[in-house]
């Protein structure tokens, strides 16, 4: 099996700098040398640039949307091109805007693909319900067709992502218009409340049905900031009350297990925020779990 890794050094979606440090702290900490000491055979050479001169007029309520665009069309004709050759797509962000390119790039090859959506936060403002203007908090929305801003648009031959195959897990802050839209859209928004209820094995077996039933791929997009700020210090907006170590590590392993998950993001990494490259080391081992390894 083979693995791309994409580099997305993009952080103009989140609120503060440093999430473009993302994805070349992640890898500083050895993440292609593990995924090799797995088995795989990892291509690690594709790094998404913002291309030069591209500005978003000051003043609009989204912050970047220029600067957005560009960097997802990129990034989805790289994901579109990994996933053509037969290659697993891992996206290091970056902040979770760049969630749209992958997405794009995905649904050219899906055509019904599920999603998996492991964050503090839904991700589920539009342009009219964003309280803070910064295009990460509208990067599910996107996904499903609810913003201005279509897959379509981005990468030819993209569709929407359907709310009946989308997955939430680990959710703690949600904004008032996003529970209403949770509520109503058909979405599944497993909150820390049920996992706390139920416990993580549960969520993720039941989270894998939902994404994985019918669907012809499952993506995985796992924003850092899920994971309790004591583990996770490192990423812009951190929300106490989140995944312990154990349960992070556990849906790793349970979602690799399935064999179902097809590609993934790893955004919200911010090394400027980090204590002792906490946060960066824990990535690294998370996507371990993922990609198969265990402790035993
Ligand atoms: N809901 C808030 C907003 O719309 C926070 C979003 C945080 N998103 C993230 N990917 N960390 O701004
Ligand atoms: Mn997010
Ligand atoms: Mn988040
Ligand atoms: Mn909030």
């Amino acid at each position: 099996p083979s693995i791309s890794i994409i580099r997305v050094p993009f952080g103009l979606g989140a609120g503060r700098p440093g999430s473009e440090n993302g994805p070349d702290s992640i890898m500083k900490f050895g993440l292609a040398k593990k995924l090799a000491g797995l088995g795989y055979d990892v291509q690690a050479d594709s790094s998404i640039r913002l291309p030069d001169g591209i500005r978003s007029p000051a003043g609009a309520k989204m912050k970047h949307v220029q600067e957005v665009l560009a960097v997802s069309g990129l990034l989805g004709e790289a994901v579109s091109k990994a996933v053509a050759g037969g290659r697993v797509p891992l996206i290091l962000g970056g902040d979770h805007s760049i969630a749209i390119g992958s997405l794009a790039g995905l649904t050219r090859h899906y055509g019904k693909m599920g999603v998996i959506w492991v964050d503090a936060h839904s991700d589920l403002n539009t342009e009219s319900t964003s309280p803070s203007g910064n295009m990460h908090g509208i990067s599910l929305a996107v996904g499903l067709g609810l913003s201005h801003i279509k897959l379509k648009d981005i990468v030819e031959g993209a569709a929407s992502i359907q709310a009946e195959n989308c997955v939430i897990i680990g959710a703690r802050d949600l904004d008032r218009d996003e529970k209403e839209l949770i509520r109503s859209c058909g979405l599944t928004c497993f909150t820390m409340h049920e996992i706390d209820r139920v416990g993580i094995e549960k969520v993720v077996r039941e989270a894998l049905q939902i994404a994985g039933a019918g669907t012809d791929g499952v993506h995985l997009s796992f924003d850092v900031d899920s994971v309790d700020p004591i583990e996770a210090p490192g990423t812009g907006t951190p929300v106490r009350g989140g995944l312990s170590y154990r349960e992070a590590h556990l849906l790793l392993e349970l979602l690799s297990e399935s064999g179902r998950i097809t590609s993934a993001d790893f955004v919200e990494v911010n090394p400027l925020l980090d204590r002792n490259n906490q946060t960066s080391k824990l990535a690294v081992e998370l996507i371990g779990s993922l990609f198969g390894s265990r402790i035993l």
